[in-house]
């Protein structure tokens, strides 16, 4: 039977690591994959993290199986994470939760709840998104378009093509969101282009989808959720798919969450059930190590004022980078305006060079970043700052 079957091309991300371990140069620099990293390069445990654990590791005493809705102090503390304490719609019990393996787990189930729906249900996506949305989404079955997003000219939202291309929809469109740090460009909306997609929304009825993956990443954990709350607010169905690889670096552990806003609390329950079914037909039960972590540090005052100290520290490395990056570029001989560096938020940046540029840095220079020439502004060091400057103006 097996012989049926061809081997597929290397994921192309999976071999830039490969060829980047395998580099024997001493400066070479990985802007490839999107994981948080150091100063050294290093891709650490939060320090609240390895508190928690510790905590857990003498409290836990049974590995029986929780319920496919996870720990539930994790979903209450992740629903407030991101839509505050005093959001109504918790307040009416409108919002189910369920722990979810990571991020993209989450995306999933939503994607399966999306396909139970009588309506032929079109998910729209930003134009560039993350690349996993398109298999995570379209191996559900769903049917999936893109909307105008960015402006590779200026670095910046194309919003007015976004906004003509969101007029056209309604309630059998979703849309998917970047809640913020939009992966793979780090262009993020403004509250005032928040405002024009809440009011779309509420206006044409589609159902906003947002993915967040990166709260506190970005201006700070509030701050990063400004939209969403906004859309919380005013309309009355929504999902959000949340991700703790990140904001907690419990990439491995795969830890996030599916939240799901209804009109009232009984179709939240009844949606929370087909969730759960959705689970059940997959992967079955909810993992259950990352969520005991998040929980402990969401409901223990001193080790969530560590972990937001540390988020804190994390996002001030990324911004310092990035405003490090434009003066070196700026110091150099180079035509292009690398301004947006500083004006997109969170981990990535499209340096909007040429395909046969981003090999020119990789062969010549050993920096090594995505085709697309998105880079991990984190995957960077004070030290090798002015080194890919300098490979920058050489191959511009
Ligand atoms: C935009 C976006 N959404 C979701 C995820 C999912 O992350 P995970 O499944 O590791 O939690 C990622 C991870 O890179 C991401 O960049």
């Amino acid at each position: 039977m097996f012989d049926q079957l061809n081997a597929l091309p290397a994921d192309p991300l999976l071999g830039l690591i490969s060829a980047f371990q395998n580099d024997p140069s001493p400066t070479k620099v990985d802007l490839g994959v999107g994981v948080y990293r150091d100063e050294t390069g290093h891709t650490p445990i939060m320090s609240a993290i390895k508190k928690a654990a510790k905590i857990h590791l003498d409290t836990e005493s049974s590995k029986t199986y929780i319920s496919p809705v996870g720990v539930p102090g994790f979903v209450s503390g992740v629903k407030k994470l991101v839509l505050s304490e005093q959001s109504a719609a918790l307040a009416d019990n409108r919002v189910a939760g369920l722990q979810t393996p990571g991020g993209c787990g989450a995306l999933r189930i939503g994607a399966e709840l999306l396909m139970r729906m009588k309506d032929d249900v079109t998910v729209w996506l930003s134009d560039p998104t993350w690349a996993n949305h398109i298999p995570l989404l379209k191996s559900a079955g769903l049917k999936l378009a893109s909307y105008p997003y960015f402006d590779k000219k200026t670095g910046a939202i194309d919003f007015e093509a976004m906004d003509t291309s969101l007029a056209k929809l309604g309630p059998s469109d979703v849309v998917l969101l970047h809640g913020c740090c939009h992966n793979p460009t780090g262009a993020d909306l403004s509250y005032e282009q928040w405002q024009r997609v809440t009011e779309r929304a509420v206006n044409q009825g589609f159902i906003p989808f947002v993915d967040i993956a990166y709260q506190g990443l970005g201006d700070g954990l509030n701050e990063d959720v400004k939209g969403v709350r906004l859309l919380s607010e005013n309309v009355e169905e929504m999902l959000i798919a949340t991700s703790c690889s990140k904001s907690f670096g419990l990439y491995r552990e795969r830890t996030g969450s599916l939240l799901i806003q209804t009109k009232t609390a009984v179709q939240s329950n009844a949606a929370l059930t087909h969730a759960q079914d959705a689970a059940r037909a997959s992967y079955s039960m909810s993992p259950a190590y990352g969520g005991y972590l998040v929980d402990l540090i969401l409901n223990t005052p001193a080790l969530r004022s560590e972990w937001e100290q540390e988020i804190n520290t994390m996002a001030r490395r990324v911004k310092s980078l990035r405003s490090g990056l434009l003066e070196k570029i700026q110091q150099r001989d180079i035509d292009k305006d690398f301004s947006f560096i500083t004006s997109q938020k969170g981990m990535f940046t499209y340096l909007g060079i040429t395909k046969e540029q981003v090999h020119r840095l990789r062969d010549e220079y050993a920096i090594y970043m995505a085709d697309s020439s998105r880079i991990n502004v984190a995957g960077l060091n004070t030290h090798c700052l002015d080194y890919v400057a300098d490979a920058l103006e050489s191959v511009l």
